[in-house]
């Protein structure tokens, strides 16, 4: 006996309960509305109002928000590349994962860590989601900016919706797409040679990290390069001499081998900001059968993917990744359009930070001779410190270090003035105590 006999026997209130029970898009519960439009909700639906509340925001299209500054930033860097914005995040799983030729098994997929709508349509995951669309419309070099969402834990770096930029160049498999990536090669290694960088490089191919089959092993390796370049590059427009403790010392930035499944051969890029080894994206070149699903024969391309949010973060200073969501005037007025700057804290006993940088005495010195002296001179002014680098010269042998004090009152506003003040005691009483000098 089919479903539908066994449902037109039923008593007419039977029946009613049966197709509430079935049917999600009811009073209690209503159909997705998202930008405008209502989508009916099915058993995989788990998108919240809170997400539903954030779609549309474009935090990265304020060309005054820190996001917005960021992103406009990349994309003047590669200048001669289509910059795509405003793509809604609505796509389907196929979208998001089987064109990519992500596994049927990946946990990507699974309503523990992705947002749906309902069993045909989710909010992406991430930019590469529009990777086939973009290469089938012809673009060869281009970016694309947007919202991503994905269910996440808790943190001051985690946020279930943030922004990212995927970027791809495309050249053509043959002598002349050769030589366009050899001239680009030149130039971009040319640049990077007369820049203050220094790399940590893997070999662009490896037999953990290999090329494709039909990718001509010449050009497969010219291409990973140029990504490299290209990508280098970036960073130094990004972090340039903002990453180091010291003016004048080079910006650090190291090549891992990685894996997506959508790439190959695939690298992680990390970036040495201020004493730590930070993540900024991945990348790799393109997947053949993502150009073939695109219509894009007899190419080859390059990709990668960042997350805005995490180099906002460390390049304007903001704490916490619910920042870039907020109304507060205190906040959006400290940015304007085209500018980096350092982020004040507005809570209401801000935080100050003062850094102290010194070579040590031929006796060393111990982290927690340097926290016992700040917090004598300090006392509880001293919210905590960091030890942000260390370094020893090749030459001389002698080693140096710099700690960030965060001076923050638990009772009262501290001003720049008082925490100077006391700033400069404690390095007054380093230099006496251990006899360090000041860099
Ligand atoms: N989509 C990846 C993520 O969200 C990032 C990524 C990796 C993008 C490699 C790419 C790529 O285009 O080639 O983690």
């Amino acid at each position: 006996m089919t479903a539908t006999v066994c449902r037109t026997r039923l008593p007419r209130h039977i029946f009613r309960t049966v197709q509430l029970r079935r049917c999600y898009s009811t009073p209690a519960h209503p159909p997705v509305t998202l930008l405008g439009k209502e989508y009916p909700r099915d058993a995989t639906t788990n998108i919240t109002s809170a997400i539903i509340d954030k779609v549309g925001r474009n935090l990265y299209m304020n060309p005054s928000h820190p996001l917005g500054i960021l992103q406009s930033l990349i994309s003047s860097h590669f200048r001669d590349f289509n910059s795509m914005t405003g793509v809604p995040p609505i796509v389907t799983p196929a979208q998001n994962f089987d064109d990519l030729g992500f596994p049927a098994d990946h946990p990507g997929r699974s309503v523990t860590d992705s947002y749906y709508i309902n069993r045909d349509l989710m909010l992406r995951t991430h930019t590469s989601a529009h990777e086939v669309e973009v290469f089938a419309r012809g673009e060869r070099k281009w970016l694309l900016s947007a919202d991503v969402y994905r269910r996440d834990e808790i943190d001051a770096s985690h946020y279930p919706v943030f922004h990212q930029m995927e970027g791809a160049r495309v050249f053509s498999a043959d002598a002349n797409g050769k030589a366009e990536v050899q001239e680009d090669n030149e130039r971009l290694s040319q640049h990077l040679a007369r820049s203050n960088i220094i790399i940590e490089d893997v070999p662009h191919i490896t037999p953990t990290n290999p090329r494709q089959d039909m990718h001509d092993p010449v050009l497969a390796e010219l291409v990973a390069h140029n990504l490299k370049l290209s990508l280098n590059s970036l960073m130094l427009t990004l972090f340039g001499d903002r990453a180091s403790v010291n003016a004048g010392e080079p910006l650090r930035v190291r090549w891992i081998e990685a894996y997506f499944p959508f790439t190959t051969p695939s690298y992680e890029v990390e970036v040495f900001f201020r004493g730590k080894w930070l993540e900024i994206l991945g990348c790799g070149v393109v997947q053949q059968q993502t150009l073939d699903r695109a219509g894009v024969p007899d190419s080859i391309s390059w990709a990668f993917g960042l997350g805005l949010e995490r180099i906002a973060m460390i390049l304007f200073s903001i704490p916490d990744i619910r920042l870039f969501w907020s109304q507060d005037p205190r906040f959006s007025s400290q940015f304007s359009a085209g500018q980096i700057s350092t982020f004040k804290p507005y809570s209401k006993y801000p935080a100050c930070y003062k850094d102290v940088s010194f070579w040590l005495p031929d006796t060393g010195l111990h982290d927690n001779d340097f926290c016992d002296l700040v917090r004598d001179t300090a006392g509880d002014l001293v919210q905590d410190v960091v030890l942000i680098d260390s370094f020893t010269h090749p030459k001389t042998n002698r080693s140096s270090k710099c700690y960030r004090v965060n001076y923050c009152s638990m009772d009262k506003s501290l001003s720049n003035e008082e925490a100077n003040a006391v700033h400069a005691q404690v390095i007054t009483n380093l230099k006496d105590k251990f006899g360090v000098e000041i860099r």
